[in-house]
């Protein structure tokens, strides 16, 4: 790559997209595309909306937006996106409300305000998402301000385009001035939203109560130009930039924001209300945009319960950012976390991330009440996993017992340290599952957060996790030990399904080898069904509830395999396995083994390494260790 040659490409891609124009080429740029005027909120709803939407297979509405960078938040999104962009987009009262983003310790909050800031940056050089401000506008604001109070009924009409707020007082001195009041002469130009260069998106950080000052928000007065000319109220003796200026047509992020004084607050107030703001000797100075700020549960709790903060919550929405609750999800949060740290080069064995994602999950679900639903079964279900005796409608009852599940836990970021301490401390070139588990356990100690009482159900959840990697171990040693284990798991089933079909057709099979008529083998299919415990009495419904599922796939002309049926694969595999336990069982746990065994070992080895992604070294170490988890 010419990284030089890409930049000055880039410089002239930018360069294309500028535009400069007088009021008159603006207003026919808005009759072909309405939508360049806007709200900051409509903008926002688009550039989400323009990502694409996918619908899942739970039913909740999946936004390409923010899927690619934040996984398992799907739901949460899918209520802020719907709930208060798509409302505001429509100038519905929810526009007037600061958004504050409510969650625990990195859930992903800030996350979120950053990719919507990007996004805006993004989206504003697109043709879409493009933006018009009047040029020399301190705020870059709407060019249709310029349109007097008098004849806007009659321009929406004609147009079909609503106008609200008024001409700052920067730029209604400078028609005055400059234009001799001739709005349509006035320069309109495109303007590009970043926040390096703070267009159209600020940020806000509170600093001590004491010392914070209203300037920060609304800007102040330009001491170096009052002398000359004269007057406080005079706008060029004014400078525009605050950060709600600055964030005019885009969005402002308002961090601790219930950390401020709430005198502080006020000015929000009218803000968000009624769309403008207060700022020194000025009548009120129009703003559209969107707050964002974000705070924790507990701080929030604090601030509601204070009488005096009444006016300003009723002029937020609230919306949950809870913790992911799939494990699967939470596997993929910590490799994105461990590719973004200095660690990414190390090896991790297989599994490990998975349990530590386990771990995690548990100590975010809440214990249901439904029957028969235990945190394990409920953690295996929200990440898509068939449970025996639950359906999706199960699944999505579940969800909706607790209004609060995932707003607690352990957050990612304690288990990425954990696992960078793991990977510091090993005098191995690599860690697998149970140094992971372990580094999580020493951990609690130290964690700031946690009482005795919770230490005490973590224990018990890492034990879990630990459980759970044991068979997820043992498995993957099995499957290695079967030589092209997905044949040998057709095979099996194949003959399982002639025998099935002989014996509910009452047929004859023909013997491959003599070519005689032979009954079915129900020794065969019974050592198949019993390893998930059909019984003899079941055994024929089973059978053709089989018989039943591939008709019913062969009609939509899909090909049944064993991952068709998922209780037939759990058996077919359990059946492979039991074949196999005592080649594995000898075969990992010898200290001294024979040539055969040496040779077996040295497969399977390198087919975990090459198929399952372990290095020699943890293969090796997951052989021992499944050896002395098959003969306790
Ligand atoms: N569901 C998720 N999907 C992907 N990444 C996530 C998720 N949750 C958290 N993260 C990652 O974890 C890190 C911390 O998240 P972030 O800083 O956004 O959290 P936060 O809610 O703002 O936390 P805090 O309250 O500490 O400010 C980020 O790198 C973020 O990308
Ligand atoms: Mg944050």
């Amino acid at each position: 790559m010419d990284i030089l040659k890409r930049i000055s490409e880039q410089r002239a891609h930018e360069e294309s997209l500028r535009w400069e124009g007088t009021f008159a080429d603006y207003l026919k740029i808005v009759e072909e595309k309405p939508h360049v005027a806007g709200t900051a909120h409509s903008r926002v709803y688009n550039m989400i909306k323009s990502a694409g939407v996918e619908e899942g297979e739970d039913g909740t509405s999946e936004y390409k937006f923010f899927s690619h960078e934040l996984y398992g938040l799907d739901r949460a999104i899918e209520r802020l996106v719907e709930d208060y962009f798509h409302s505001a987009a429509k100038r519905l009262d929810v526009r007037k409300r600061i958004l504050l983003l409510m969650g625990p310790v990195s859930g992903g909050k800030s996350t979120i305000v950053t990719m919507l800031k990007k996004g805006l940056e993004r989206y504003s050089r697109t043709e879409e998402g493009a933006v018009y401000g009047i040029k020399g506008c301190p705020m870059h604001e709407e060019p249709l301000h310029l349109i007097p109070d008098e004849l806007r009924a009659d321009f929406e009409e004609e147009y079909g385009v609503k106008i609200e707020g008024n001409l700052c007082p920067s730029c209604q001195l400078m028609l005055e001035r400059e234009y001799d009041g001739k709005v349509e002469d006035v320069v309109v130009e495109r303007v590009f939203l970043s926040e390096d260069k703070r267009v159209g998106i600020g940020t806000f950080s509170p600093s001590d109560p004491k010392s914070q000052d209203i300037a920060d928000l609304t800007g102040s007065i330009d001491f170096a130009t009052i002398a000359e000319y004269g007057s406080e109220s005079d706008p060029r003796a004014y400078r525009f930039d605050g950060e709600l200026n600055k964030a005019n047509r885009g969005l402002m992020e308002f961090q601790e924001m219930l950390k401020c004084d709430e005198k502080f607050l006020w000015n929000l107030l009218s803000l968000t209300q009624e769309g403008n703001f207060k700022a020194g000797r000025f009548a009120l100075i129009s703003a559209d945009e969107l707050i964002v700020a974000h705070t924790n549960e507990s701080e929030y709790r604090s601030f509601i319960s204070n009488k005096k903060n009444e006016a300003l919550q009723s002029r937020m929405i609230v919306m949950p950012v809870p913790y992911n609750l799939s494990v699967s999800k939470e596997e993929k949060i910590y490799q994105k976390l461990i590719k973004q740290s200095d660690i990414g080069h190390l090896h991790i064995a297989p599994h490990a991330l998975r349990s530590a994602a386990i771990f995690s999950i548990l100590t975010r679900l809440k214990e249901s009440k439904k029957q028969g639903v235990d945190l394990l079964k409920k953690l295996k279900l929200y990440d898509g996993k068939t449970v025996e005796g639950f359906k999706l409608a199960d699944v999505e009852e579940l969800h909706n017992e607790f209004s609060d599940e995932g707003m607690s836990g352990i957050d990612p970021r304690y288990v990425i340290n954990r696992i960078s301490s793991a990977l510091i401390n090993t005098d191995r070139n690599y860690i697998n599952a149970l140094d992971v588990l372990r580094s999580i356990k020493d951990g609690l100690d130290s964690h700031p957060s946690i009482t005795n009482e919770i230490k005490e159900k973590y224990l018990n959840f890492i034990s879990v996790a630990r459980k759970e990697y044991d068979e997820l171990a043992k498995k993957e040693v099995q499957k290695a030990f079967v030589y092209s284990y997905d044949e040998s798991a057709k095979a099996l089933l194949d003959n399982y399904l002639d025998n099935v079909e002989a014996y509910c057709n009452k047929q004859k099979l023909k013997d491959p080898l003599t070519g005689d008529e032979i009954e079915p083998d129900e020794k065969l299919m019974r050592s198949i069904e019993e390893q998930i415990g059909v019984s003899e009495n079941a055994k024929k419904a089973f059978r053709e509830e089989i018989l039943i599922r591939i008709s019913a796939y062969a009609r939509k002309g899909k090909r049944f395999d064993y991952n068709s049926h998922e209780r037939l694969r759990e058996a077919i595999q359990k059946k492979l396995f039991a074949d196999l336990k005592d080649v594995v069982k000898i075969t990992t746990s010898t200290k001294t083994p024979d040539e055969n065994q040496l040779k077996k070992i040295n497969e399977v080895i390198n087919r975990l390494v090459e198929e399952h992604g372990y290095t020699a070294a943890s293969a090796n170490d997951l052989l021992r260790y499944v050896g002395s988890l098959l003969n306790r």
